[in-house]
């Protein structure tokens, strides 16, 4: 058993681990943690860009009104608030810190996505806004010489000591247990668990292991009920599916049934640009009827290949040329709404311990996230969350002698797989784009009895069964429709329901109406 002791500990290497890090350097020595290489995260592969109301026709107020709607009063009115204020600023630090935002002339070129009134999406090489974000972040963090980056390292759970969170431990494949400790404390940046279900747009890594250890260790998890469902994945059987991002609706692209009939005007006004859960159900509906369903991008009056290049590239691998070819999508599911509960600064319900990005839930995204907003959440927040931890006062560090460790790192990959996936049908099958109780309730019968036979040594997947459990009962409570939460059994959205939070701990689960939404 070894321990070390840094100031501060990030776990997670998207936006929201990187910006914390950097932002935290200047006040004492950081370590990121991460379990795979440092680049393998959602932010990473995020095509169509970052939100802020940057333009001349458009304002926070704007932003703030769509990302309200957008939610479908379930947002937090104070989060979104900070969010869409604090975004010109977000993006002046990162291009500060080396991030090429695209061009038009001599300002940023901004692009249009799915219910947002204005042109207010940055991007960098045209859809490869992720990897140009994180490739500036890394190398501003290399060049540092208080951060120090522990990849390839699982972290097994996180250390309470007298109420607060002290540290985590990792083990490694020879079951070789170190503990960190944090004088100021932890921050769980983790990301997203798209990896719970069997058709997503979700790196790998994201099997949900910060909800899980942050709901092992007993803090406050809520509307984990708000999975969103990306409208267009390109529809071949991958993992992940590649994503066909919202920007080339934006740009023009219309989706079609396989005889070439445009669909969405039948199901709202915003037609192929209306908020991602309604195009989703609308694929989902004309999917039930039979048809197949493409995006047709082959009138658009920019040049495919240049402004999605990506996209392009994948799509012309597998024989697609979308200047002249339809291109196949289906929706998959792509993030998660809810989260571990946090404050306007990202403290958890547990001392010591903040989350920011995907893991957090901070309240800006309610029942249905905006496109291109996740990118600015995770680095707004974490700002935030750098300032609130840099002024806790040092805590002293107690090292413990021994951790009770009844999990071991699972080295056969190939039968951890057959797991994974057995969680992941499960999930795709019951608490997809359309839920009802009886099969919500066959579910989690399912999840038990798989249960009942993982190894613990599997960590991921106890994880991915842990946060699907909690998305199943979530989902069970919830008697109506709401953004991404849809059930045919209660396929309205009712008033009462707007400000009501199924909120889950360890061993306890309890309703709050805290939300102070504007809307409401
Ligand atoms: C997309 O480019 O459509 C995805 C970006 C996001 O999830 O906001």
């Amino acid at each position: 058993m070894t321990a070390r002791e840094t100031d501060f500990l990030v776990i997670g290497s998207g936006i929201a681990g990187l910006t914390t890090a950097l932002s935290l350097a200047q006040h004492g020595h950081v370590i990121i943690i991460t379990k795979s290489n440092q680049e393998a995260c959602n932010s990473y592969h995020a095509q169509g860009g970052i939100a802020a109301a940057i333009g001349e026709e458009d304002s926070p107020e704007l932003h703030l009104e769509d990302t309200l709607r957008t939610g479908v009063g379930h947002a937090d009115g104070d989060s979104v608030e900070m969010l869409v204020r604090m975004g010109p600023e977000i993006i002046s630090l990162l291009a500060d810190w080396g991030t090429p935002f695209d061009r038009d002339g001599s300002k940023f070129a901004l692009a249009k996505e799915g219910s947002h009134s204005k042109a207010r999406i940055l991007h960098v090489t045209g859809d490869a806004t992720g990897k140009g974000i994180i490739d500036s972040l890394l190398l501003e963090i290399r060049k540092h010489p208080s951060i120090s980056f522990v990849s390839h390292t699982m972290v097994v759970d996180l250390i309470i000591q007298d109420g607060e969170c002290a540290g985590v431990y990792t083990v490694d494949k020879e079951t070789d247990i170190t503990q960190y400790y944090a004088r100021h404390g932890v921050v769980l940046a983790t990301g997203g668990c798209g990896q719970i279900y069997q058709h997503t747009t979700n790196d790998l890594v994201s099997t949900g292991d910060g909800f899980a250890m942050a709901y092992r260790a007993g803090a406050e998890l809520t509307d984990m009920e708000f999975v969103q469902f990306h409208p267009t994945a390109l529809h071949i059987d991958q993992n992940p599916m590649f994503l066909i991002s919202e920007a080339v609706r934006g740009e023009g692209a219309v989706l079609v049934t396989e005889d070439h009939t445009p669909f969405m005007h039948k199901y709202s006004e915003w037609g192929d640009l209306a908020p991602r859960d309604v195009v989703s159900r609308a694929i989902f509906q004309e999917t039930m009827e039979g048809h197949h369903v493409y995006l047709d991008a082959t009138k658009l009056t920019v040049d495919f290949a240049n402004r999605f290049p990506t996209i392009f590239t994948a799509c012309m691998e597998v024989g697609i040329d979308p200047r002249v070819d339809l291109i196949p999508v289906t929706p998959a599911a792509h993030f998660m709404m809810g989260g571990v509960k946090t404050d306007l600064s990202g403290q958890t319900t547990i001392p010591r311990l903040f989350a920011c990005g995907e893991v957090a839930r901070t309240g800006v995204h309610g029942a249905n996230r905006l496109g291109s907003n996740s990118l600015l959440e995770g680095a707004v927040f974490a700002r935030k969350v750098a300032l609130t931890i840099a002024s806790l006062s040092k805590r002293t560090v107690k090292p413990l002698q021994e951790i009770e460790v009844s999990v071991r790192l699972c080295n056969n990959k190939q039968k951890e797989e057959q797991w994974k996936q057995q969680i992941q049908q499960v999930m795709w099958k019951y608490a997809g784009i359309s839920r009802t109780k009886l099969g919500m309730e066959k579910g989690l019968q399912e999840l038990k009895s798989i249960s009942d036979q993982i190894p613990s040594s599997y960590l991921e997947s106890q994880n991915m069964l842990q946060v699907a459990q909690i998305v199943l009962q979530a989902a069970l409570w919830r008697e109506e429709s709401r953004g991404g939460h849809y059930r045919s059994d209660y396929p309205k959205t009712e008033e009462i329901w707007a400000s009501r939070q199924y909120i889950v701990e360890e061993n306890q689960q309890h309703e709050s109406h805290s939300i102070a939404s504007i809307h409401s």
